[in-house]
């Protein structure tokens, strides 16, 4: 695996890989569902890049930036071994080089949810993507459902700004007890790590619900938040019931729905979604 830490560098390179060329878009301390997106590419693709570059820009002033897990050498031969061709691993001086003061800004998708209670942090992501875009000029670029508003602001954004680029989202993956994989799951103690299994408990309610017919999406909601209520270690931030693509909260379910929410467990925020209505 050729690894690429600078523009120039990351231009010649490019150009040597053979089409089309897929893309892992990460801020490293990859676990198995970075993996999963990896293995996507690489079925799909003839070459596969993927990027570590923790994002400064879409954190905010109180969140986990400077503690953020890191582990390269762990990253480095978990991507060896999934067979991607080259590791783009700019510093935050090649993204963000002084003087600095371009943003690319999805409006109405990011009012909501994450964006409503993570102010500016959708503006990191989409800024920091289309630079990523920019430097690796993927074919297909390769997101998790897990981060579900993240799918679709950048669904968008490529729309909107003409990318060349197929988005595809793969499924979320899972611990053996439902717990959505993530890189903040580290944070859990054993306690917390035993109470967070109630995302999953509570969205796979709302599932069964919707699967024997419950259409009202105000019930689907109360029965998330009456079972997150009911574990004591958990602090529900936002459940919600959204269309699919605009992810406007809904009264009915009659297509493709969105059922998502935040979570904090102790000190650490997880999130987590099934789409119903397929
Ligand atoms: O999902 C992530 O890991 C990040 O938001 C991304 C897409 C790599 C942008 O920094």
């Amino acid at each position: 695996m050729k690894i690429v830490t600078t523009l120039s560098e990351m231009r010649i390179e490019r150009s040597l890989l053979p089409e089309p060329v897929g893309f892992v878009p990460t801020m490293g301390y990859l676990h198995a569902g970075h993996i999963s997106l990896v293995k996507a590419a690489r079925i799909d693709c003839a070459s596969v890049v993927a990027s570590i570059f923790v994002n400064p820009t879409q954190f905010g002033p109180n969140e986990d930036l400077a503690r953020y897990p890191r582990d390269l050498p762990r990253d480095l031969a978990l991507l060896e071994a999934a067979r991607v061709d080259m590791l783009w691993s700019p510093t935050v001086e090649v993204m963000y080089p002084s003087g600095f003061q371009t943003w690319v800004e999805v409006e109405g998708l990011t009012r909501s949810l994450e964006g409503e209670l993570r102010p500016g942090h959708f503006r990191g992501v989409t800024t920091v993507v289309a630079k990523l875009f920019n430097a690796v000029s993927p074919d297909k670029a390769y997101f998790g459902q897990k981060d579900a508003q993240q799918a679709a602001v950048v669904r968008r954004m490529v729309r909107d700004l003409d990318f060349p680029i197929e988005v595809v989202v793969c499924p979320i993956m899972r611990e053996a007890d439902g717990l959505a994989m993530s890189s903040r799951n580290v944070y859990l103690n054993p306690a917390e790590r035993q109470a967070a299994t109630v995302l999953f408990r509570a969205l796979s309610a709302a599932k069964a619900a919707y699967e024997s017919g419950e259409r009202n999406a105000e019930k689907l909601r109360t029965l998330v938040r009456e079972i997150v209520t009911a574990e004591s270690l958990a602090k529900l931030q936002y459940i919600s019931c959204a269309d699919y693509d605009t992810l406007e909260e809904l009264e009915t379910v009659r297509a493709k729905a969105l059922l998502s929410m935040a979570v904090l467990i102790g000190k650490t925020r997880l999130i987590d979604n099934f789409v119903v209505g397929l």
